[in-house]
C-alpha cells in the first residue's frame, strides 16, 4: 500500500464538490458521484469551501493529466486542506503514483466509484484509500435513484472499448466493452424523464456497440421513443464499424432521434488509419456517411481528428483535409497527437515535429471552422424546435438547442425544458439567433 498522507487524518466531510474533466461520460459519472454523496447526507458546496473535493479526471491526452496536478495545488492554496479524492481515468491509470506524488486522500477508478462513501470514511480515519478494481458486477445497481436533472440528461448505456486504436488509453482505463441491461436502462430513462429530462443522450465509449441479447442500440432507441414526455434522443460516441443498418434506419423514421451523428474518423488517410488500427479505411467511412445521408439528408455530422500521428506525411494530412471537404462537418473536435504511456503508438519513433503538428492543427481547425459556419448559415430561414436549457444574459433572452445541436438564442418567456417553435434568423460562428413562431409546441 501507499505511504500515509501528511495531511491526514481528516474528520468526516460535511460538504462536497465534484469537478469533472474530459468527456460526457465523466460528466455523467460526476453527477452520479454527487448523488451518492448527497444520499450520504453531505451538501454540495463550491470547490474553494467544500470539505471534500472530488476531481473526476481525464487521461486521454497529456495536458489533461497535468491539469489534475495543478488543480490539486490550487485546492491547497492559502493553507486550505480539503480532503481530495481523485476519480476518473487518471485515477485508474496512475493511482499509486498520484498518492505518492500529490498525497491525495482517496483514489477511485471509474468502475469503483460506488465505493466512494467507504473510501472517504477510511481516509477520514487516517489512511489513504485506493480502489481501482474493475469488478465484474456493475456499479450501476449500487447507486441511488435519479432525482432531479436538467432538461437534457446523460444516460450511460455502455462502457469500455475493445477496439484498441494504437494511440488510445481508453481500453486500459475504462476496460472491455460492457453493455448495461435493457430493462435497467428503460427504468433509468423513465426516472430521468420523471426528474425533469426532455432529452436523453445515450453515452458509451462505443455507444453503437451496445447490445443486450441480440438487441441493438436501435431497439433501445425505439423503446425509449415511446416514453411519454421524452421528446429527444441522442447518442454518442459511435464507432464507424458498429454503425449497423438498424441504427441507420432509425434515423429515417424515429421522430425523437435527433438528426445529429458524432462519428469520429481521426484521419482521412487509409495508411494512417491502418497504423492507428482503426479497422476501417477512408472510403468505408465516406460510403457509410452516404448511407446515413440517404435516410436523413439534413443530418448534422460531427467527428474527431488527430493530427501528427507518428509517420503522418503532408500528403496524409492533405487526405484528412480533403475528407473534411467532402463531408462538410457541422461540428468537429481536433487534437494534436499525444503519446500515452502503455499504448502501442507510444513506442513509435517517427514522430511528427511539434511545429508541423501546430501548423496542421491550425489548418485543419480553419477548415472545420469554415464548414461549421457554412452549416449554420445553411440552416438560417429554417423553422425548428428549440429545447430551452437556460435564460440568457440579456433580459428576456432564452438559450437552447436546435435539433442539429446548435446553440440558439431568442427572445421570449418560456420555462426551462419547453420546446419552442423558432425560425432561425442569423448565424454566428458558434450560435444562431431565432424568432419564436408560436407560443409553445407539445
Ligand atoms: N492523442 C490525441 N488525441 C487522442 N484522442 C484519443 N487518444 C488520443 C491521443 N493519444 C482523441 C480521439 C478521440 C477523442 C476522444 O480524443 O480523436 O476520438
Ligand atoms: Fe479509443 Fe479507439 Fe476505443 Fe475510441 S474506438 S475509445 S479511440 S480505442
Amino acid at each position: 500500500m501507499t505511504a500515509p498522507s501528511k495531511d491526514l487524518p481528516h474528520s468526516l466531510p460535511k460538504t462536497f464538490h465534484v469537478k469533472s474533466f474530459g468527456c460526457q461520460m465523466n460528466v455523467y459519472d460526476g453527477e452520479r458521484m454527487a448523488e451518492l454523496m448527497a444520499a450520504q447526507g453531505l451538501t454540495a458546496a463550491d470547490a474553494d469551501s467544500a470539505d471534500l473535493v472530488v476531481l473526476n479526471t481525464c487521461h486521454i491526452r497529456e495536458k489533461a493529466t497535468e491539469k489534475v496536478y495543478s488543480d490539486i495545488g490550487r485546492l491547497r492554496k492559502h493553507g486550505r486542506k480539503p480532503m481530495i479524492a481523485v476519480a476518473g481515468c487518471v485515477a485508474q491509470a496512475e493511482g499509486e503514483e498520484i498518492v505518492a506524488r500529490a498525497k491525495v486522500d482517496v483514489v477511485v477508478g471509474p468502475q469503483a466509484y460506488h465505493n466512494l462513501p467507504d473510501l472517504v470514511a477510511r481516509a477520514a480515519a487516517g489512511a489513504p484509500a485506493l480502489d481501482t478494481d474493475m469488478p465484474l458486477a456493475s456499479k450501476f445497481g449500487k447507486l441511488p435513484a435519479r432525482r432531479k436533472v436538467g432538461p437534457s440528461a446523460f444516460l450511460t448505456v455502455q462502457e469500455g472499448c475493445d477496439k484498441f486504436c494504437t494511440y488510445c488509453v481508453v481500453p486500459y482505463t475504462r476496460g472491455a466493452e460492457v453493455s448495461r441491461g435493457f430493462d435497467d436502462l428503460v427504468v433509468e430513462a423513465r426516472a430521468l424523464v420523471e426528474a425533469g429530462a426532455r432529452e436523453i443522450t445515450l453515452l458509451g465509449q462505443n455507444v453503437n456497440a451496445w447490445d443486450d441479447d441480440g438487441r441493438g442500440l436501435h431497439d433501445l432507441i425505439r423503446t425509449l421513443d415511446r416514453i411519454p414526455g421524452l421528446a429527444r434522443i441522442r447518442y454518442t460516441t459511435s464507432h464507424p464499424n458498429d454503425m449497423r443498418q438498424g441504427l441507420i434506419d432509425a434515423h429515417g423514421d424515429v421522430e425523437s432521434l435527433m438528426p445529429y451523428l458524432h462519428l469520429p474518423v481521426q484521419s482521412g488517410a487509409t495508411r494512417i488509419l491502418k497504423a492507428m488500427n482503426r479497422s476501417h479505411g477512408r472510403d468505408d467511412y465516406l460510403r457509410l456517411l452516404d448511407r446515413v445521408r440517404a435516410v436523413r439528408p439534413d443530418i448534422a455530422l460531427s467527428g474527431d481528428f488527430i493530427v501528427g500521428f507518428p509517420g503522418e506525411t503532408e500528403a496524409d494530412f492533405r487526405d484528412t483535409l480533403s475528407l473534411v471537404g467532402e463531408v462538410g462537418y457541422a461540428q468537429a473536435f481536433s487534437f494534436k497527437y499525444s503519446p500515452r504511456p502503455g499504448t502501442p503508438a507510444a513506442g513509435l519513433t517517427d514522430e511528427v515535429p511539434a511545429a508541423v503538428m501546430d501548423d496542421r492543427l491550425q489548418r485543419l481547425q480553419a477548415a472545420l471552422g469554415r464548414d461549421q459556419q457554412a452549416f449554420n448559415a445553411a440552416t438560417v430561414g429554417r423553422r425548428c424546435q428549440v429545447l430551452v436549457e437556460r435564460r440568457g444574459k440579456l433580459p428576456g433572452q432564452m438559450l437552447g438547442k436546435s435539433p442539429w445541436l446548435q446553440s440558439v438564442h431568442f427572445m421570449g418567456d418560456h420555462a426551462i425544458g419547453d420546446l419552442v417553435e423558432v425560425t432561425l434568423t442569423a448565424a454566428g460562428p458558434v450560435s444562431l439567433s431565432g424568432v419564436v413562431q408560436m407560443a409553445e409546441a407539445a
